[in-house]
C-alpha cells in the first residue's frame, strides 16, 4: 500500500525522493507525487495519477531543488487514483504539506466541521483533513507546528503514518504514526524517512523504528527527538537496520517474483539455521523454551492470518494436529475480529504475516489479547507491528519479499510451522522418536530437493504457453496438498487474472464437475500418499469430460504421466513436507503464464503487497 519517503539533508532531495519511490513500488500504488522545499523559499508540490516514472516525465522540465523534501506513492481509498487526490496535500494558507499512508476513519466529521469553518477542500482524500485539521489548530490557537500535530492528532481516529514540511521551516520535517510503520533514517547531516528502510539504507543503516503515537522532529543540525501526543519524551534505540541492498534489487532475474521464487532454498536455509541440528536429532525454537508454560498445554490453537499466509495457516493445523495432538482452528484474520469468538487464557492464537503489518490481523491479535489469549507470531518483516503486539513468536527470515505474489514467504511461514509443530510434539510427547528424525532429517534436506525442482523451469515455462488461453483454472489437492491447490490458484489469479478455484479433489464431484470440459485446464496435485489412489481417480474423471489436466506427481509415477497432458515431477519426501516442494512449480506456472500473457508480475492491478487497511 501507500509508500512514504522524506529527506533532509545536505543533497538534492529530489533524486533521493525518486530513488527511495522506486524502491516502494513493491507496495503497490496508483499515484504519485512529491514536495520539495526550493532554495528560493518555495514549496513545490508535483503530483500525478500513474507510476513514478509518469511522476519524473511530469517534472522533467520543473524546479526540483531543494535539500527537503517529502514523497508518496498512493494506493486510492478514499477518492479515485487522479492528480489531485495524489498526495501531497497543501494546507489552506498553502504552508503546509503533508503525506499520509493509512486511513482516517473519523475523516467525515472532522471535514464537515472544518467546512463549517469556512476551510475549502480540493481533494476526496481523508487525508486532506488531516493537513487542513493542524493548520486550523496552528493559526486558531497560534501554536508552532509540533504543538498543533499533537492537539490535532488526539482527535483523529484511524491509522496513520505523516510526514508534513513547512514552507517557512525549511530545516525540519515532522513525521507521526499510528498503526502505520514509519521509519527514521540517520546518516552524516542528513536524515531520511520512510515506511519501511528500503528506500533508506542505501545511505545509512543507522534507523529508529517509530512506535504507536510516536511524533518525530527532524531538525537540520539537531538529533532526531521524538515525542508523544502530550509532549513527553520518548526513548528510542539508534537500531541497525538488518537488510542490504542485493536483498532489494533483482539480481539478474526479469522480476522479483521470479528472483523470489529462486531464492527459496537459500531461504529456507537461513530460515532453518540455528533451528534444525540433525546431528542432535533436535530443533529448537527459543519461543518454545521462553514461553514453555504457555505454550506446552494449550486447550487450543487458533492460527489468524490472510491470503497467502491463511493458506500457510491451514498446513499449519495439519502439522500441528499431526504432531502436537492439539486442536487446531485457522480462521480469516477479517472474519475472526468481527466474531465473538469463545477464547481465553487457555488458548494459544497464532498470527501468520509476511509483512507484519496487515490490518485484519492486527486486530484479530488485539481482540484475543482482551481475551487473555497467548499470542504467538510468525513474520517475516523485522521490527513490523505485527512481531511488537505479539507475546512471542519466530522470523521466517527469508529476507525482503518483494514481488507482491508471495513466493518464499510461504514456504518460509510453513517451514516455521513444521519446526514449531516437531518442537511442541517433542516437548509434549505426543511425536514419536523415529517419526520426529524422519521429519527432521527431511526437513533439512528440502532446500536441496527444491534446488532440483528449480531445475525443471524451463520445461514449466514450456507448460505455461500451452495454456495463456485459459480463461478459468482448477486446482485440486487432498490433504496437505489440499492448501497447496488452494495456494496456487491464488497465485495463479493474482498475477494473469486468470480466474481459478481450489478445492479438495474430493469436493469435486459434488459441483465443480460441472465446470469441466476441453477449456478448462486442471491442475491436480497427485503425490504417492495414502489418498493418492483417490485422486487418480479423479483424474480419471477429470479425463473423460476432455479437460487438460497438468499433474504434480512423485518422482517416477508412470500411471499419471499416461493420463495426464503435462507432469511436472516431484522428488520424493515426507507427505507432511510435500507442500514445500509442490507449491514451487505452481509458483513457476503462475508466474510463467503471467509473463506469457504480458501482465505486470511484481505489481498486479489493485493489489498491495502490505494491506494496512481493512
Ligand atoms: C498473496 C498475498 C496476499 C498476502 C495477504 C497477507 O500472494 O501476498 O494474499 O498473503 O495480504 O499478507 P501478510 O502475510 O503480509 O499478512
Amino acid at each position: 500500500m501507500c509508500g512514504i519517503v522524506g529527506y533532509l539533508g545536505k543533497r538534492n532531495a529530489y533524486p533521493v525522493l525518486i530513488k527511495g519511490l522506486k524502491r516502494l513500488e513493491y507496495r503497490g500504488y496508483d499515484s504519485a507525487g512529491v514536495a520539495l522545499l526550493t532554495k528560493d523559499g518555495d514549496l513545490r508540490v508535483y503530483k500525478t495519477k500513474g507510476k513514478v516514472a509518469d511522476l519524473e516525465n511530469f517534472s522533467s522540465d520543473k524546479d526540483t531543488t531543494g535539500t527537503v523534501g517529502i514523497a508518496h506513492t498512493r494506493w486510492a481509498t478514499h477518492g479515485e487514483p487522479n492528480s489531485t487526490n495524489a498526495h501531497p496535500h497543501i494546507s489552506f494558507t498553502g504552508n503546509l504539506a503533508i503525506i499520509h499512508n493509512g486511513i482516517i476513519e473519523n475523516y467525515a466529521v472532522l471535514k464537515k466541521q472544518l467546512q463549517e469553518k469556512g476551510i475549502e477542500f480540493k481533494s476526496n482524500t481523508d487525508t486532506e483533513v488531516l493537513v487542513q485539521l493542524i493548520e486550523y489548530v496552528r493559526t486558531k490557537k497560534n501554536v508552532d507546528l509540533l504543538t498543533a500535530v499533537r492537539i490535532a492528532l488526539r482527535s483523529v481516529i484511524g491509522a496513520y503514518a505523516i510526514a508534513i514540511l513547512d514552507k517557512n521551516d525549511p530545516d525540519q520535517i515532522i513525521a507521526a504514526r499510528k498503526s502505520s510503520p514509519l521509519v527514521v533514517g540517520i546518516g552524516e547531516e542528513e536524515f531520511f524517512l520512510g515506511s519501511d528502510a528500503s528506500p533508506i539504507i542505501e545511505y545509512t543503516d543507522k534507523v529508529i523504528y517509530l512506535d504507536d503515537k510516536d511524533i518525530a522532529v527532524i531538525r537540520r543540525g539537531k538529533d532526531v527527538e521524538v515525542v508523544d501526543f502530550n509532549n513527553e519524551k520518548m526513548e528510542h534505540e539508534v537500531t541497525k537496520v538488518d537488510l542490504n541492498l542485493a536483498q532489494i534489487e533483482k539480481g539478474g532475474f526479469p522480476h522479483f517474483m521470479l528472483k523470489e521464487i529462486f531464492e527459496q532454498p537459500d531461504c529456507l536455509k537461513d530460515c532453518m539455521r540455528g533451528r534444525v541440528n540433525v546431528e542432535a536429532n533436535n530443533v529448537t525454537l527459543s519461543a518454545i523454551i521462553d514461553y514453555r508454560k504457555h505454550l506446552i498445554n494449550p486447550r487450543r490453537i487458533i492460527i489468524v492470518a490472510c491470503g497467502t499466509s491463511w493458506h500457510a495457516g491451514l498446513i499449519g493445523k495439519q502439522l500441528i494436529e499431526d504432531f502436537c495432538q492439539i486442536p487446531v482452528e485457522v480462521e480469516y484474520a477479517s472474519e475472526f475480529r468481527y466474531s465473538k469468538p469463545v477464547i481465553n487464557e487457555q488458548d494459544v492464537v497464532i498470527a501468520i504475516s509476511q509483512s507484519g503489518e496487515t490490518a485484519d490481523t492486527l486486530a484479530a491479535i488485539e481482540l484475543a489479547k482482551s481475551k487473555g489469549a497467548f499470542i504467538y507470531g510468525i513474520c517475516n518483516a523485522i521490527g513490523s507491528s505485527i512481531p511488537r503486539a505479539t507475546n512471542t513468536g519466530s522470523y521466517i527470515h527469508v529476507g525482503p519479499e518483494i514481488g507482491v505474489a508471495s513466493t518464499k514467504a510461504f514456504t518460509g511461514q510453513v517451514t516455521v510451522l513444521t519446526m514449531l509443530a516437531l518442537a511442541l510434539g517433542k516437548e509434549r510427547g505426543t511425536i514419536d522418536n523415529v517419526r520426529y528424525s524422519k521429519v527432521l532429517t527431511e526437513l533439512n534436506a528440502i532446500p536441496e530437493k527444491m534446488e532440483e525442482l528449480l531445475k525443471q523451469g524451463d520445461a514449466i515455462k514450456d507448460i505455461s504457453r500451452i495454456f495463456t488461453y485459459a480463461h478459468n483454472f482448477l486446482y485440486l489437492g487432498r490433504g496437505y496438498n489440499y492448501p497447496v491447490a488452494l495456494e496456487g490458484a491464488l497465485k495463479l489469479k493474482e498475477i494473469s487474472y486468470i480466474h481459478a478455484e481450489g478445492y479438495p479433489a474430493a469436493e469435486m464431484k459434488h459441483g465443480p464437475i460441472a465446470l469441466i470440459d476441453d477449456e478448462m485446464p486442471v491442475v491436480v496435485v497427485a503425490t504417492r500418499n495414502v489418498l493418492y489412489e483417490k485422486v487418480v481417480s479423479n483424474i480419471q474423471e477429470i479425463k473423460a469430460r476432455k479437460a487438460r489436466v497438468i499433474a504434480i506427481v512423485s518422482e517416477g509415477d508412470e500411471t499419471i504421466r499416461k493420463m495426464a497432458d503435462s507432469v511436472i515431477e516431484l522428488p520424493h519426501t515426507e507427505e507432511c513436507l510435500e507442500p514445500l516442494l509442490a507449491s514451487i512449480p505452481l509458483q513457476m506456472l503462475a508466474y510463467y503464464i503471467a509473463v506469457a500473457k504480458g501482465k505486470d508480475v511484481d505489481q498486479p492491478r489493485n493489489l498491495a503487497k502490505s494491506v494496512t487497511v481493512e
